[in-house]
């Protein structure tokens, strides 16, 4: 099916998505093959200068420690107990006897600190560094036996730039984010919990090879209600095998039921992350990066959903979020009327901040303003590198000039807030948003209806479908 064949077969049950015209048009042609191609573009944002030692990421990092606003920090742990269908991830698969994957977790724990070690060595301002948000990221980190919890977070808040206003958070799955665990995270000053549960139906969530059903994605909300946990974000996925746009209105409606603080919502991407350098990937491709896997889950009867019925998905989540008073910021991380933003995406990406950010673990990605690195993705190579003394780090871009102005642009768009000239051209010796070569594609841009431009107020903002093509504007058009 070509794009335009795929973007137009809807569910006739559910309205016509609002950018469907848009996407349709011969002038966004560029736009519609970004978005049948699926990648994804909001995670990583590479620099123009290739194959940079990651030294020179590690001293531009230093320099900038000097004098920092707070940092996000994320430690990646990455064992998992089973492998999803869709996850392209660097993941360790531990199985077996409690005390077999305990042990290898332990070791992953191990190895985690002992990269920390090293990266303070390296690069000792961290130390000082104020942390502003702190993240057990994976995997599922939350295979972890209780000790090495305690082991890990104590270890960073002994070591790094804890302060009062740090927050804390940890990753799991809905099997292994039980109510010990989470009393015990409370105790330990962890104040948020993400908790990946893709789809409240049971069928899809099978047959994408999660060992999760409907009701534990229940029960650990009922139980970070019951603990009091004040931040509690899930994970949802749209686009998945034999999913349909009723069974997404179904999972809104239990977003709703719980009235969870924060939610972010993704479309299936199988596209590798390293193709673009969106995202680290891991050493080995998700089954259904497979095309013949796909195909053959197809002629055994199974449902691909169309481009058209992923934006219908789309737009039944968004809407529906946005109507009980759900804010986004940055592209499809919602937040609860009365939560403010994820802390951690707008350290990274809002226009007056676009801060540090360091990762510790297998396949971590790490940005300064200067240049961004990624650590060892395969998993005997991260181990030998670590125990060998040496820090992980296999790749790094830098930023020339302009492409310093056109990763802030991005990153700034990516947080669908208007964007400020007088913030821009504070940051950029006097340029300006409406200088060239950004003049032209704002230009460009407003007679496609896809921003709005105020040039008296210094401003510019994404148009409604502007905001739901983002990533494809950010990585055709800059
Ligand atoms: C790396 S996982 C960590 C969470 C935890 N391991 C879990 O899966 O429950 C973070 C999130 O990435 C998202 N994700 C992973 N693979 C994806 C893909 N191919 N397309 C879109 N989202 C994906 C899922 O929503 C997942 O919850
Ligand atoms: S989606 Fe989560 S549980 Fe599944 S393989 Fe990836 S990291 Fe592991």
């Amino acid at each position: 099916m070509n794009p335009l064949e795929s973007l137009t077969r809807l569910d006739p049950d559910y309205p016509r998505p609002a950018v469907l015209n848009l996407l349709a048009a011969p002038h966004n042609e560029r736009l519609l093959e970004y978005v049948a191609n699926d990648p994804f573009g909001a995670h990583v944002f590479p620099g123009d200068i290739p194959d940079v030692a990651p030294e020179a990421f590690l001293d531009d990092l230093d320099a900038q420690l000097a004098d920092t606003r707070p940092i996000h920090l994320w430690s990646y742990i990455p064992t998992c107990s089973y492998r999803c269908r869709f996850c392209q991830y660097p993941v360790v698969i531990v199985k077996g006897p409690a005390d077999v994957t305990r042990e290898k977790i332990d070791h992953w724990v191990d190895l985690n600190i002992r990269e920390a070690q090293l990266w303070l060595q390296r690069v000792p301002r961290l130390r000082e560094a104020p942390v502003g948000e702190f993240n057990v990221f994976g995997g599922t980190p939350s295979l972890m036996g209780l000790d090495s919890v305690s082991r890990l977070l104590n270890f960073y808040r002994e070591n790094f730039g804890f302060g009062p206003e740090t927050t804390v958070r940890f990753e799991g799955d809905p099997t292994t984010l039980t109510p010990d665990l989470l009393a015990r995270l409370r105790e330990l000053g962890c104040d948020k919990v993400s908790c990946g549960v893709q789809s409240f139906d049971d069928q899809v969530l099978k047959l994408s090879g999660r060992e999760h059903t409907e009701t534990e994605c229940h029960e650990f909300l009922d139980a970070t209600e019951r603990l009091g946990f004040d931040w509690v974000t899930i994970d949802l996925m749209y686009g998945l095998l034999d999913q349909t746009v009723a069974g997404v209105q179904r999972d809104l409606e239990q977003v709703r039921r719980h009235r969870v603080p924060g939610v972010v919502c993704t479309k299936l991407h199988l596209r590798s992350y390293t193709d673009t350098r969106t995202g680290v990937a891991g050493d080995r491709p998700a089954a259904w990066q497979f095309p013949s896997y796909r195909n053959r889950l197809a002629e055994a009867g199974h449902r691909w959903p169309t481009l058209g019925e992923q934006y219908q998905m789309r737009e039944v989540l968004a809407e529906g979020l946005r109507a009980d008073g759900y804010g986004e910021h940055p592209t499809m991380y919602f937040h609860r009327a009365d939560k403010p933003p994820e802390t951690w995406k707008s350290i990274m990406v809002d226009q007056d901040r676009q801060d540090a950010e360091v990762a510790i673990g297998l396949g971590g990605s790490s940005s300064c303003r200067r240049s961004e690195a990624m650590t060892e993705v395969n998993a005997g190579r991260y181990a030998q590198l670590v125990q060998a003394g040496q820090l992980p780090l296999t790749s790094a871009t830098r930023f020339g000039p302009t492409a310093t102005e056109a990763r802030a642009i991005k990153m700034a768009l990516s947080t669908l807030q208007p964007l400020r000239d007088d913030l821009h051209r504070e940051r950029f010796g006097g340029r300006s948003l409406f200088d060239e070569p950004w003049n032209r594609r704002w230009l460009d841009l407003e007679r496609r209806e896809l921003v709005v431009t105020d040039r008296a107020e210094g401003s510019v903002r994404l148009t409604a479908p502007g905001a739901v093509l983002v990533e494809a504007i950010m990585n055709t058009e800059f």
